[in-house]
């Protein structure tokens, strides 16, 4: 049997791309290998998001390379959004690559496979064909990926993903609905829909399709099997009322909105293209908190955009005192080929951008870590998702509100009351509550 292996980087979205692409490779009956070096076929679905997203995909392309020197019979499969930024020149200066396409032509890969053989080699952007169509292999039973749209219709002026992954395109409601209902008969407890823009989902459709993502999370809420629905990423210009309420009126919408806020700065967030102001997302961040018991807001915050002064940056730090993160993915900027911040003069040192970074990891860190300590002696509902990473003895699950907690006494997929007893800044401990008391 041919054996496969994909190596992924980057988002979400790329790690339930990554499904389709096991699952269309085990349809045509290969069998997965646990790393590069034992396949045939060697998948890499890449990103390229950051600069360093794109290092890290750079040397494990080159010891694909070597491995293929050594055995020219293995089958380079390159993937992704780096794959469909550098679509031009992909093949002069990777001649080794057998096969490359973006994130709109992942059915390509099937194609290839089962022609063996001269066909064409690289497939990119048309996003005619929706990855939800294709077969899909999930690594956890009682958890699934619900892709609801493709493609990003914002013209954030960092962002390189518009140009990667092309205009925006909802699925039909029934389409996910179904889709959700068949998850349920499989035994999935825990639904995370994706999108580029989670919450502008609907707008696209033909008219009597038409629907607004608060209808869509009530909808899915109504999928008996369901416990829990996540979603990511939302943008805060999008977030409405309407999913707000949706929030308070369906028992399976977990108390968890990652929300990137990018900067604190409201001239900075022009010069992003962002379409909010500080006050607005402050204010928006209240509501939310106000109207959500027991909400875990988290973010992703840019350092160094072109231009971004002292003060600007201080604005930022003031922003995340003021609305005390639960957790948030930091991020020094990065310029990206094509996009409108990378032609902007005043790029900042990397030294600045590096200072900055640390200092904010303190804020984030600091409210992080005593907002877990507000949880101590609290009962959380924890979805048991595998054992832990350094110890097999210990199991690691998930609340509601996306917080990772290490416990013993539970199975994968088990949902169990767990009351906590410690916690640092990335990770709650707790012991499993008797039945009874839950009841
Ligand atoms: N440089 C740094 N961070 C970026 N992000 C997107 N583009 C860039 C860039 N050019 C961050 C944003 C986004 C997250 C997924 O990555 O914070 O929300
Ligand atoms: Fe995901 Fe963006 Fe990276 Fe593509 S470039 S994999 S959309 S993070």
């Amino acid at each position: 049997m041919r054996r496969y292996n994909v190596t992924t980087f980057g988002c979400q979205m790329n790690v339930h791309d990554s499904e389709r692409m096991k699952g269309l490779l085990e349809s045509l009956g290969l069998g997965e290998a646990t790393s590069p070096e034992e396949a045939d076929v060697l998948v890499f679905n890449t990103c390229t998001i950051r600069e360093k997203a794109d290092e890290r995909f750079h040397s494990r392309l080159m010891d694909a390379r070597a491995a293929k020197l050594r055995d020219p019979s293995k089958v380079i499969v390159v993937g992704g959004c780096w794959s469909e930024s550098v679509k031009d020149e992909l093949f002069e200066l990777y001649p080794f690559v057998d096969l490359a396409y973006g994130p709109g032509n992942i059915s390509r890969l099937g194609e290839f496979i089962q022609a063996g053989g001269e066909v064409p080699r690289g497939h990119f952007s048309t996003f005619d064909e929706f990855s939800g169509d294709l077969p899909m292999r999930r690594e956890r039973p009682f958890q699934a990926w619900l892709q609801i749209s493709q493609g990003c219709n914002s013209t954030c002026s960092y962002c390189i993903v518009p140009s990667v992954r092309g205009r925006e395109q909802s699925r039909p409601a029934a389409q996910l609905v179904a889709e959700a209902e068949r998850f349920a008969s499989e035994g999935v407890r825990e639904l995370t829909l994706l999108g580029q823009n989670v919450n502008s989902w609907g707008r696209d459709l033909p008219v009597a399709e038409r629907s607004g993502f608060g209808d869509l999370l009530r909808a899915l809420d109504a999928v008996p099997g369901i416990e829990r629905i996540r979603y990511t990423s939302p943008h805060p210009k999008d977030m409405r009322d309407d999913v707000i309420a949706a929030h308070r009126e369906c028992a399976s919408v977990c108390e968890h909105v990652h929300l990137p806020l990018q900067s604190g700065s409201t001239r900075i967030l022009r010069a992003m293209r962002r379409t909010y102001t500080r006050d607005r997302f402050v204010t928006l961040a209240h509501k939310l908190r106000d109207a959500v018991p027991g909400l875990a807001l988290t973010t992703d915050v840019i350092v160094g955009f072109p231009g971004e002064t002292e003060e600007e940056f201080a604005e930022t730090l003031a922003v995340c005192e003021e609305v005390s993160f639960d957790h948030a993915f930091t991020f020094i900027y990065s310029p990206r080929r094509g996009t409108d911040a990378a032609r902007m003069e005043e790029q900042i040192a990397e030294d600045v951008k590096r200072e900055r970074l640390e200092r904010l990891v303190e804020v984030i860190q600091r409210h992080a870590h005593a907002r877990n300590q507000q949880l101590l002696g609290s009962v959380q509902e924890v979805l048991v998702e595998g054992p832990s990473r350094t110890d097999p003895d210990v199991m690691r699950g998930r609340t509601r509100t996306n917080k990772t907690v290490l416990l013993t006494h539970a199975e994968p997929g088990e949902i169990v009351s767990v009351r906590i007893e410690a916690a640092t800044s990335q990770t709650l401990r707790g012991v499993r509550e008797r039945i009874a008391a839950t009841v």
